[in-house]
């Protein structure tokens, strides 16, 4: 059941995805060589409470944590943990927050100090996808254009998309229908209709597009541990261009002030 949302929800919808949007900018502060990601899953989750949201991944279905960490190969879903981040790793932080009944979802993926220039196309490419899977995302049109335009923007590229994960509908709830996969073919798939938020979240692997779910049930990483990346934003479909309800302008921000290319 898809369900559309009023224009109430809406703007309670913007609220969440400010929040979240800048959640992820109080993260990118702390992103050195040397930091624990429980020491940045801690920023997040006060950043949060101080400004009246509530961490929604914390306790979902049993999850540890506030941010799901994605250091390297870890493709979703990993644990904070008391491990420091090194020169040359990239980390993925993809955070929801829920404010006010509604729910805001976002990720970036940040490289730690100076990474080689393999793994920094990598992250380019799988943000411009993000963007290129948004641009499909217009009323009238299918789940399925939103993606192939990402499939097809990465394999070019070289590189796989992950088939086990996928972006999906949210709103009340942090999963709502439909599913938005990364891959598939155009014309296929929901309709699109004014007034649908989905999150498009694009999870890109250097190697093969295999992965392996540890023991624990959640943490999920590349099967040949090469590296993966996920950027993820929410939007609003409109009869017009879609509506990026969050925003890397805050993250953005930050690597400016930093001296640091995005
Ligand atoms: N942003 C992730 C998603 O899109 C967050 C889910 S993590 C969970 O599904 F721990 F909350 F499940
Ligand atoms: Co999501």
């Amino acid at each position: 059941m898809i369900y559309l949302k009023t224009p109430e929800e809406i703007e309670l919808s913007r609220a969440a995805c400010d929040l979240v949007s800048r959640t992820l900018g109080e993260v990118a502060k702390w992103i050195e060589p040397g930091v624990t990601t429980m020491r940045l899953d801690t920023i997040a989750r006060e950043f949060i409470l101080d400004n009246g949201g509530k961490p929604a991944c914390l306790g979902y279905g049993g999850f540890p944590g506030t941010l799901c960490i994605e250091v390297n190969e870890t493709v979703v879903h990993g644990f904070p943990s008391n491990y420091a981040l090194r020169e040359g790793d990239i980390i993925g932080t993809d955070c929801v927050v829920e404010l006010n009944g509604m729910h805001g979802d976002s990720c970036y993926t940040f490289a730690v100090g100076q990474i080689d220039e393999k793994t920094e196309r990598l992250l380019k490419v799988t943000k411009e996808s993000l963007y290129v899977g948004i641009e499909a995302a217009r009323g009238g049109k299918r789940v399925g254009d939103i993606a192939n335009a990402v499939q097809t923007y990465c394999e070019r590229a070289g590189y796989s998309v992950v088939r086990e994960m996928c972006g999906h509908g949210i709103g009340h709830k942090m999963h709502e229908d439909p599913e938005v996969p990364n891959y598939g073919r155009r014309g296929t798939g929901p309709v699109l209709k004014p007034n649908m938020e989905i999150c498009i979240e694009p999870m890109i692997n250097m190697g093969s597009k295999n992965i392996v779910i540890e023991r624990d049930g959640w943490q999920c990483r590349t099967r040949d541990r090469k590296p993966s990346a996920h950027f993820e934003h929410q939007i609003l479909i409109t009869p017009e261009d879609p509506e990026i309800l969050t925003t890397f302008k805050y993250v953005e921000e930050v690597l400016r002030s930093k001296g640091r290319e995005f």
